[in-house]
């Protein structure tokens, strides 16, 4: 295992490779979570990159996570596509984790989609329901899995940074009036970060969703936390792929290939999102 935190000059050293990959220069990441990777398939003219090519990248380890990069065009736009993601219970840091984001930071990329599959916690919601991530809890983080813990590096943001809006209010109401008029409705709401792998018990659902929290999962808060260290603004989508049980029977089980057979639902109409954004994104 390497070290828990990372160094400027691995940050450096991944971007300097990715660089010299493609003509592209993106100005747009978006992270693609369990089961939607197929999201990339609309990425035109696209230069793809695996992950165990790219010096000090974590590789995903999970069914369902493609683990490679595709740089393309994509509603106009260029963009860094991260499909597929590493995640704490894999058996990496915190820090390493996010190593993705610190390398399309580098690229240049002035905004980060970052979406993911989720529990439902919010008993308003249905597997296969879009959801704007409004904010997070990041339990991981609260007790001690924060991806910022550790030396500083200045030269990449600050110390104590501020996380107030994390989400961004503007990329919100761009969401809100796309998802408008493609006629579908766009739930809203508190996405809760826990460490995984094992899901919830009923229990803890009834905690999640006492503190507040309308989808659970096992991804997003590390990367938004430091995409937000870096001064990247953030747009979050949660699929909801399945509704967290609390009235458990032999019968009722949350299962890794749920996750993934309702992904297949939520792709197209996240793509035509993530586009429709795209599409209106001012020039930073
Ligand atoms: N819990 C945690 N993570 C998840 C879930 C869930 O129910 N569904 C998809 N990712």
């Amino acid at each position: 295992m390497t070290d828990e935190f990372l160094t400027s000059r691995e940050v450096r050293e991944a971007a300097g490779y990715v660089r010299g990959q493609t003509g592209h220069h993106p100005q747009v990441g978006i992270i693609l979570g369990s089961g939607l990777s197929p999201v990339a398939q609309e990425v035109k003219d696209s230069d793809t990159i695996p992950y165990p090519e790219i010096p000090h990248f974590p590789v995903t380890t999970i069914e369902g996570h493609a683990g490679q990069l595709v740089i393309g065009q994509l509603a106009g736009q260029d963009v860094v596509l991260i499909q597929g993601r590493t995640h704490y219970y894999e058996g990496y840091p915190a820090q390493r984790i996010t190593l993705p984001v610190r390398v399309v930071q580098r690229l240049g990329i002035h905004t980060l989609f970052v979406t993911n599959s989720a529990g439902g916690l919010n008993s308003d919601f249905r597997p296969g329901d879009l959801m704007l991530i409004t904010d997070h809890i990041n339990l991981g983080g609260m007790a001690g899995l924060n991806p910022l813990r550790g030396p500083n590096l200045d030269e990449l943001g600050p110390r104590f940074p501020d996380m107030s809006q994390a989400y961004d209010p503007a990329l919100q109401a761009m969401a809100r009036s796309v998802a408008g008029r493609m006629g579908f409705t766009l739930r809203e709401g508190v996405y809760v970060y826990l460490a995984g792998p094992s899901f919830e018990t009923p229990a803890e659902i009834r905690f999640l969703r006492a503190i507040g929290g309308d989808a659970v999962g096992m991804s997003t808060a590390p990367e938004v936390t430091v995409a937000r260290h870096g001064g990247t603004r953030v747009m979050g989508i949660s699929g909801i792929t399945n509704i967290a049980i609390t009235d458990p029977t032999p019968e009722k089980q949350t299962t890794h290939e749920e996750v993934l057979e309702t992904g297949k639902i939520i792709v197209p109409r996240l793509t035509e999102l993530i586009k429709g954004v795209l599409a209106e994104l001012p020039p930073v």
